[in-house]
């Protein structure tokens, strides 16, 4: 959601901050925009709409070796050129790029920005007044950001050029993500390491309510009272293959396929070479002394945390709720006397997540973050992380990072299970490459699943995914991918709550998708796609090799009953895929949606 690029160094700027956008624009956004500075002064180019589109615009006669870039997911005001960033101050001087939410921006433009005429009508063009105002008070750039800073509230991550200084990026951030990467001659300013990977890999970590200060050859971070903060620069994980989409017409398609080698990656990183259970020893503890847990996700992880409950209270016998993020800080349930906290996000930068984060740090609580993505906001925030190893998750519809979500939580359960002395009869890591082999087999069945979308899904306005149990939160999942990206309404349902009002939504022909792959709800999932059948539906039942009857759509090969929803969802996943294909929906970026919902 938004994303920020920024260079200052020798090269030409432009195509650095095209470059750098079109590799944000996963994130989510509906304009961007970018700004170079040169001896004829600042060039502004915005559009509404997408990077080739800004790339049209751009006047390629100019060069400037500094300048700011920003997408924009629309929050203060509509998608427009006007409400794009980069923003200006009213003489021009300053010129900025901001993600995240200004919360008083409002008593800041009445308290200090009455008489100034805004241009646009974003929360972003605030700050930029506002560092104007303060500078005709004390003449001093870096001050004056500094002050600036100090009175905003909510979240940011910011960078700046100054028309009268052609060496400094001005950079701020507070619950925003931001990193600065270091070049040999220049630096480089990203909301993701992504955007400028194939400038650099050494990366400064930018703290909340630090200001930083990036010139061509060297960088200084400060806090708000202009302290000078000293810190280590890391190398940045991921491999810029990676990043790509190689062969394939779409990332979630390549994602797809990635699941059987992310599960045998898992299985390698949580696995000691006497193929004992590997984990943090800190982990061990805090789920061997909680007496409940809290699972606190959004969205696809929220859907993987139903299934995680089931692991952790089937085998480690511990009790647990999960929580919708953005719910759980205005409604609180009794918390139990020892409760552990854990946070589920392929992205680790969901702000409702990190809400509740901060606010269960502020109680005192444990907190273990499950992420895809190790330097995370929420991995950094909480006390334990354990990885996804899934690899960059570019498409904005997750799916590698669901599979991976789940299997990590299964480890997490039967380790659990193992410190407290249960004996029990499954073994994660021969159970996991069972699943992955089973992938492999549905990922190899594209055109299957192809010619069964096109029978039910090409022309529906409507579909609706019913399971019992297990198959019930995997249909729920299944529901989000559909919507998300194919725009057909769908809804997830337990087969038996049906009769209690949705059923008068079905109509001659409405699809009804069905899981089957818990045998004791076998019968009565059956029964409820009979209910429904007998009012018109058409019915497209996805069985378990064991539990198949002759007419079912679809069979999945047989794997442990609790990991079913490993390989239930990969059909799920691919129909999702084909319809939004089928109907011409941008599949890899749906939408009015980002990647990193960075907002509350
Ligand atoms: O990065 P997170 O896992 O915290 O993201 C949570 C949701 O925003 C995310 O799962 C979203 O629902 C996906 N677009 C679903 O495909």
């Amino acid at each position: 959601m938004c994303g920020i690029v920024g260079y200052i160094g020798q090269d030409d700027t432009k195509e650095i901050l095209l470059n750098g956008l079109e590799k944000l624009e996963y994130r989510g956004y509906d304009s961007a925009g970018i700004a170079t500075l040169n001896d004829q002064g600042v060039h502004l180019f915005k559009v509404k709409g997408r990077i080739a589109a800004l790339r049209e615009s751009v006047d390629n006669s100019i060069h400037a070796t500094m300048g700011i870039g920003q997408t924009r997911w629309a929050t203060h005001g509509v998608p427009s050129k006007e409400n794009a960033h980069p923003h200006q101050s009213a003489s021009g001087r300053f010129t900025l790029v901001h993600n995240g939410v200004i919360e008083n921006y409002q008593d800041l433009k009445a308290e200090y920005l009455r008489d100034i005429h805004f241009a646009s009508d974003t929360d972003t063009e605030v700050i930029v007044q506002l560092i104007e105002k303060l500078f005709t008070e004390i003449n001093d750039t870096a001050e004056a950001f500094r002050k600036a800073m100090s009175q905003l509230k909510g979240s940011y991550a910011i960078a700046m050029i100054d028309r009268e200084d052609h060496d400094t990026l001005y950079v701020a951030k507070n619950k925003s993500p931001l990193l600065v990467g270091l070049g040999d001659g220049f630096n480089v300013v990203a909301s993701d390491a992504m955007a400028t990977l194939n400038l650099t890999n050494q990366y400064l970590e930018i703290h909340d309510q630090e200001i930083v200060l990036v010139r061509r050859n060297y960088v200084e971070i400060q806090d708000l009272n202009g302290q000078i903060i000293h810190r280590e620069a890391f190398v940045a994980q991921i491999d810029a293959s990676d990043i790509e989409k190689g062969t394939y017409p779409h990332f979630m398609l390549k994602e797809i396929d990635e699941q059987p080698f992310v599960m045998r990656k898992i299985i390698n990183e949580y696995q000691t070479e006497d193929n004992q259970l590997k984990l943090d020893k800190n982990v061990r503890e805090a789920m061997n002394n909680c007496d409940r847990i809290y699972i606190i996700a959004a969205g696809t992880s929220y859907h993987a945390g139903l299934v995680g409950k089931e692991f952790i209270e089937k085998l480690a016998k511990i009790p647990v709720e999960v929580h919708i993020a953005s719910e759980f800080s205005y409604n609180m349930p009794l918390l139990s006397d020892k409760p552990l906290f854990i946070f589920i996000s392929q992205s680790g930068e969901t702000a409702d997540s990190r809400a509740v984060l901060v606010k269960i740090k502020e109680m005192g609580y444990p907190t273990l973050t499950i992420t895809n993505v190790p330097g995370s906001t929420l991995s950094r925030e909480a006390d334990y992380t354990l990885n996804l190893y899934a690899g960059p998750e570019i498409a904005v519809a997750s799916t590698k990072a669901y599979t991976a979500q789940i299997a990590v939580l299964a480890i997490l359960a039967v380790d659990t299970a193992k410190t407290k002395g249960f004996s029990i009869d499954f073994d994660p890591m021969q159970e996991l490459a069972i699943a992955a082999n089973a992938m492999e087999v549905l990922t190899a069945q594209k055109d299957t699943i192809e010619e069964l979308t096109r029978k039910y899904l090409d022309t529906t306005r409507n579909a609706f995914f019913i399971g019992r149990s297990t198959d019930y939160h995997v249909c729920m999942e299944g529901a989000l991918k559909l919507k998300e990206i194919s725009y057909i309404q769908a809804e997830g349902f337990a087969g038996g709550e049906l009769k209690h009002g949705t059923i008068a939504l079905i109509e001659e022909g409405t699809p009804v998708i069905a899981l089957a792959t818990q045998e004791n709800v076998n019968y009565a999932i059956r029964g409820n796609v009979q209910e429904v059948v007998a009012r018109g539906a058409s019915d497209m039942v996805i069985s378990m090799k064991g539990l198949e009857q002759d007419t079912d759509a679809f069979v999945i090969p047989r794997v442990h009953e609790l990991l079913t929803p490993l390989v239930s969802v990969v059909p799920l996943q691919l129909l999702a895929y084909y319809a939004a294909l089928h109907r011409g929906c941008d599949v890899d970026k749906p939408r009015n949606l980002a990647k990193s919902v960075t907002v509350e």
